[in-house]
């Protein structure tokens, strides 16, 4: 894991003291005090219900019940790929910012996976299977006018990304393994840090990095605001998935079956 952690931030600022770690906050705290909601608590439960929405797509539904074909799979990778593109660009640009830095963690970078996993589905010519879809660019172009406009809230997208590859992601990679009958990682290289040791200890880690941002009470809650929007973005992406999902399973259903060959 790399240390980006700008140290130099005067921590008298920090608003949102994490308590979960020993030796932190809690210590100067009387025993019945009421725990202290730290910035990742609040994070979480704030985007709970978008989360809540983003999980209930047709499509997500579909996938964790194992219905899902190839094609809708390298479609949804697709996409990831232009959203990873565009966030890794600009986290990288942003890495010395004073709080972009303190989350940006190199070994969380998926758009080295997905290329290998495009070019696995799609072959030697992925890149002409990556196309762009309204919801996509809006994606797109959010990220690139925040890392033009306001790098600070790319904090809300890395989160939402990143913390849902190592939670939620887990639990599609093994679904899909089953359900597209995938041997090995191919395709799924995505879902794979292997870099990361313990990905609890490491979303721990994440979430202090959080907690100990220097935000005042507006910023704080405009990072989470816009970590909402991340999250309304991700549901849009799959609700135009489902779309296209539905349309290739007509197209397959009259053979009785609704998995493509792999290259
Ligand atoms: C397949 C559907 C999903 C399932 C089953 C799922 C499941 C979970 C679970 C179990 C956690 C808690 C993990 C923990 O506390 O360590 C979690 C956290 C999270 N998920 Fe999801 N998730 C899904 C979809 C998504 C989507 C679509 C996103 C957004 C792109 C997302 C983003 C997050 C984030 C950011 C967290 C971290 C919450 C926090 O602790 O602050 N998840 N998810």
């Amino acid at each position: 894991m790399t240390d980006s952690k700008n140290n130099e931030i005067d921590r008298e600022t920090v608003s949102n003291k994490n308590t979960d770690q020993p030796g932190s906050g809690r210590v100067d705290a009387p025993a019945s005090a009421k725990e202290e909601i730290t910035f990742a608590k609040r994070l979480r439960t704030e985007t709970a219900q978008a989360h809540r929405f983003a999980e209930s797509t047709n499509f997500i539904k579909g996938v964790l019940k194992g219905v899902m074909d190839l094609e809708s799979f390298g479609n949804m990778q697709a996409g990831m790929y232009l959203v990873y593109e565009a966030l890794e660009a600009e986290l990288e640009r942003h890495r010395d910012h004073p709080l972009v830095g303190q989350i940006y963690f190199p070994v969380l970078s998926r758009k080295a996976s997905l290329e290998t996993d495009l070019e696995n589905l799609y072959g030697a010519h992925w890149r002409s299977q990556v196309r762009t879809t309204p919801a996509r660019s809006e994606y797109v172009d959010r990220i690139h006018w925040l890392g033009d406009n306001d790098p600070t809230l790319l904090v809300a997208h890395s989160y939402t990304r990143y913390l849902g590859d190592l939670s939620g992601g887990q639990v599609i990679a093994k679904i899909a393994r089953r359900s597209l009958k995938i041997e090995g990682n191919t395709g799924l290289t995505f879902f794979q840090f292997d870099e990361i040791e313990d990905g609890k200890a490491f979303k721990n880690e994440y979430r202090n990095r959080l907690s100990d941002l220097p935000l005042d009470e507006d910023r704080a809650q405009e990072v989470i605001e816009e970590a909402k929007q991340a999250f309304a973005f991700n549901q849009r992406i799959f609700e135009e998935l489902e779309g296209s999902w539905i349309r290739t399973l007509a197209n397959f259903l009259p053979l009785g079956s609704n998995r493509r060959k792999r290259a």
